[in-house]
């Protein structure tokens, strides 16, 4: 298995292109199901989530072509077309290793009236169950039953019919089903405390593109118009926010300064506050923002929670910088139940922190220092890298296959702002 070795201790300097956004790029694709002509995505993520839901789109039906992005483009470009549903089942080895796969499941339901989904199980970070989901889909009409792991979901004879869909509370997962669903379905849906999140925005926009009628877009009360068919459309994923937070906590971390080439300040409004309070200065340039660091990290004190509030995606790099911060931080996680795994690790590299239930306590400390340490998920292991930046001495991450799915070109990208960093093989 590969590893990440960092010499740490080297201010970051220079610009960074920011990548097509993996959460937006996960609902995206799915999209293809709802048409039988071509949709094309560009600017999407070089990622292995990304390849493992072309993989799931292909057993479906969907053909997908990559074509070479123009030259002043970064990211991919997938034309997908699903002119037939030749399957509807989203079996429990893809699923397993990629949750996001739950998202065939609104599409396929209103596409081709039925849909076979294994049930995704909890990950690393929590039980995370789909309860939400199937609610969603029960309001228009499905019907649903659960046997030997799997989801079974059946379109009433006519299709999907418009309802409301009221969710007791947000999910971004459950949104997105419920909207790609509700788009071929007859007549009006309506769906209340609906995840307002800017993948979210995404994908209401992709699918306008393709024909859809969608009201409310950025509120918690989204209606819906469903159409008899949608049509093709080229769309172009949203800048990654979490990729752009978390290396500007890479810029304040190490006293550095970066230009984000191609972030959006507007889908970030709590990251970059928070960044400003943790002592972060930000500015707008003409191609994204420059961030930086002006003298030391502060404490602070941050709660996660939907949309618009601070994404429970940028806790652990958060938790990274204020370890290094004068004075003591508390961080709340409200969302996920487990996701302080990389706390461990970083009291290995000498951070001071204490979990008490949903709180962590960040008592700042003035160095850390090199370790191995592993990686446990995605956003944990970008944590560990921020860490390794800022420690004295060296710092060996395992199981890094975790950040393949979330951070394209990772080593490639901070080298050349100036740091230490190389994968290496274990043979
Ligand atoms: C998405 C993101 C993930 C992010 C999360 C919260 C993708 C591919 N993933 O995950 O990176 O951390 O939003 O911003 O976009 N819940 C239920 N029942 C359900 C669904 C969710 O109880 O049916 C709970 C979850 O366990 C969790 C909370 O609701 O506690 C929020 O989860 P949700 O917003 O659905 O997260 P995902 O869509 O899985």
């Amino acid at each position: 298995m590969d590893k990440i070795i960092i010499n740490g201790g080297k201010p970051l300097k220079g610009k960074i292109c920011i990548s097509g956004a993996k959460n937006a790029a996960l609902t995206l694709l799915p999209c293809a199901l709802l048409t039988d002509e071509p949709l094309t995505l560009r600017n999407l993520p070089r990622l292995a989530d990304v390849d493992s839901f072309g993989h799931l789109l292909n057993q479906l039906g969907v053909s997908t072509t990559v074509e070479g992005a123009k030259p002043d483009e970064m990211g991919r470009v997938m034309t997908l077309r699903a002119r037939n549903i030749v399957s509807t089942v989203a079996p429990y080895d893809i699923v397993r290793k990629m949750r996001a796969s739950i998202l065939v499941l609104g599409p396929l339901l209103a596409r081709a009236g039925e849909a076979t989904v294994s049930l995704p199980g909890g990950c690393a970070i929590g039980m995370r169950p789909i309860d939400l989901h199937l609610k969603a889909l029960e309001a228009l009409g499905a019907e649903i039953e659960i046997t030997s792991g799997y989801v079974r979901a059946k379109a009433p004879k006519g299709g999907l019919t418009g309802g409301t869909i009221s969710f007791p509370q947000v999910s971004v997962g459950a949104t997105e089903n419920a909207l790609m669903a509700a788009v071929l379905a007859k007549g009006t849906t309506v769906i209340e405390n609906a995840a307002r999140e800017p993948e979210i925005t995404d994908l209401a926009k992709c699918l306008i593109a393709m024909g859809a009628s969608i009201d409310g877009l950025r509120t918690d009360t989204l209606t819906v118009h469903g159409k008899e068919k949608l049509h093709g459309a080229t769309y172009a994923v949203m800048a990654d926010r979490i990729e752009a937070g978390s290396y500007a906590c890479a810029a304040l971390i190490t006293g550095g300064s970066l230009e984000l080439v191609g972030a959006h300040k507007e889908t970030m409004p709590s990251i970059l506050s928070g960044f400003v309070d943790a002592g972060g200065i930000v500015e707008d340039t003409k191609d994204g923002i420059a961030v930086r660091a002006d003298g030391g990290i502060k404490a602070l004190s941050v709660s996660t929670a939907p949309y618009p509030a601070f994404p429970t995606d940028m806790q652990a790099q958060f938790m990274s910088m204020l370890a290094l911060a004068e004075g003591t931080s508390l961080l709340t996680e409200t969302i996920f139940e487990n996701r302080y795994m990389h706390v461990p690790e970083l009291t290995r590299m000498g951070a001071d922190i204490e979990v008490r239930g949903r709180a962590a306590i960040v008592r700042g400390v003035e160095k850390l220092h090199g370790a191995p340490v592993m990686a446990t998920d995605l956003r944990a292991s970008m944590s560990l890298i921020l860490a390794g930046l800022a420690a004295e001495g060296t710092t060996e991450v395992s199981r890094i296959y975790h950040l393949d799915r979330g951070y394209e070109r990772l080593e490639e990208k901070l080298q050349a702002v100036g740091a230490d960093i190389e994968r290496i093989s274990d043979g």
